[in-house]
């Protein structure tokens, strides 16, 4: 059979992203991050959209010499279509479809939280795959689901977050503690160093779904409680406060998905996006693993944050499976899995 060799783009926030993939294989995974936001403690979407204009064609060029092959050897783009910010995704969805008109090949568009997915089925022979079905808590900065994943392109979101992600519940309370932007790598690095000494009420939502807004107020009414008391609490007791804060939130993600999984009755358990790179949750789910007699997965850390092989992995699926593109190139700020 003919190789596939497909480029990758990711837009769709605050990372420029690109990653070329030789039958499912990467050969290069190039992300540039945008330090520009961390002044403002959030993605500002103006500038997002700006940054991607200048980084883009460097990033590609990039990821294409990395891997070490020519741009007509390409045999397909994918780009994210969505959801993300809408300026961001317009600059890659645009790039995309350019250099693919310009080549002459299929450019394939990508669903952002289904790669987030689809990141467990890059080819690496030190990782195993997820066996069909499989249930994957896709943990990012805007989205907090538990998906059930039926086959590469039948999934449905299950359970979600009614406000913020997990990923914001780091970011917002990394910023309350005058931590950098984006606060998540940080409150781990901090919690590592400190113990679980303050509670912090579990939210009450019906199902599977999350809330993830009261839990970050809880933080700020701890805080200011004890601030009145000594208003130098929050940095003497950093260390644990992070620690207790993200031990509550990880409990909590963990407290719906072994519902969820003890309901279906699936003991194929993965995990993905950028909060899936936090140390306490990867130990929690193995831990969590041998006690449900679960098989557990975790993305290689660089494919866990905003990356363009997870893209590039679902256009490889895409074209493997002869699926219908060209015809939603649109790119599209609020996008369901099904769309
Ligand atoms: O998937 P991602 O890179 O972008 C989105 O699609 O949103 O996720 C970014 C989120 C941010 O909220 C960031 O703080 C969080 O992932 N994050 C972490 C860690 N690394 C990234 N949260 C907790 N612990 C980490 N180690
Ligand atoms: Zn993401």
């Amino acid at each position: 059979m003919k190789d596939i060799i497909i480029l990758g783009i990711e837009s769709s926030c605050d990372d420029t992203a690109a990653s070329v993939l030789k039958n499912g294989f990467v050969l290069s995974n190039i992300v540039a991050d945008q330090q520009i936001h961390q002044k403002y403690g959030g993605v500002v979407p103006e500038l997002a959209s700006r940054a991607h204009q200048q980084k883009i064609v460097p990033v590609v060029d990039l990821a294409i010499e990395t891997a070490g092959i020519k741009r007509s050897e390409l045999t397909a783009i994918a780009f994210t279509r969505g959801p993300g910010l809408l300026g961001s995704l317009i600059v890659g969805s645009s790039f995309a479809q350019g250099l693919g008109f310009s080549l002459g090949i299929p450019v394939v568009d990508v669903n952002h939280m289904q790669a987030h997915v689809l990141a467990h089925f890059i080819e690496d022979p030190a990782q195993k795959k997820p066996g069909f079905p499989f249930l994957c808590l896709t943990v990012s900065g805007g989205h907090s689901q538990i998906v059930l994943v039926r086959t590469h392109f039948d999934m449905d979101v299950i359970g979600e977050t009614i406000d913020d992600a997990a990923g914001e519940a780091f970011d917002k309370a990394a910023k309350l503690l005058g931590l950098p932007y984006p606060g998540g790598p940080m409150v781990d690095k901090m919690a590592a160093e400190g113990s679980v000494r303050f509670d912090f009420p579990m939210p009450s939502v019906k199902g599977y779904d999350y809330s993830f807004s009261g839990l970050k107020t809880s933080l700020l009414y701890f805080i200011q409680k004890e601030q009145e008391k000594d208003p130098d609490f929050a940095r003497k007791n950093l260390r644990d406060i992070c620690a207790s804060y993200q031990s509550a939130i990880v409990t909590y993600l963990f407290k719906k998905l072994i519902l969820c999984a003890k309901n279906l009755g699936i003991r194929e358990i993965a995990i993905a996006g950028g909060v899936s790179a936090n140390s306490h949750l990867r130990a929690e789910l193995q831990r969590f693993g041998k006690e449900f007699g679960w098989n557990t997965y975790i993305p290689k850390f660089e494919y866990c944050t905003d990356n363009a092989a997870m893209i590039g992995i679902v256009g490889h699926y895409k074209l493997l499976c002869g699926q219908e593109f060209g015809e939603s190139l649109v790119p599209t700020a609020r996008l369901a899995f099904n769309e």
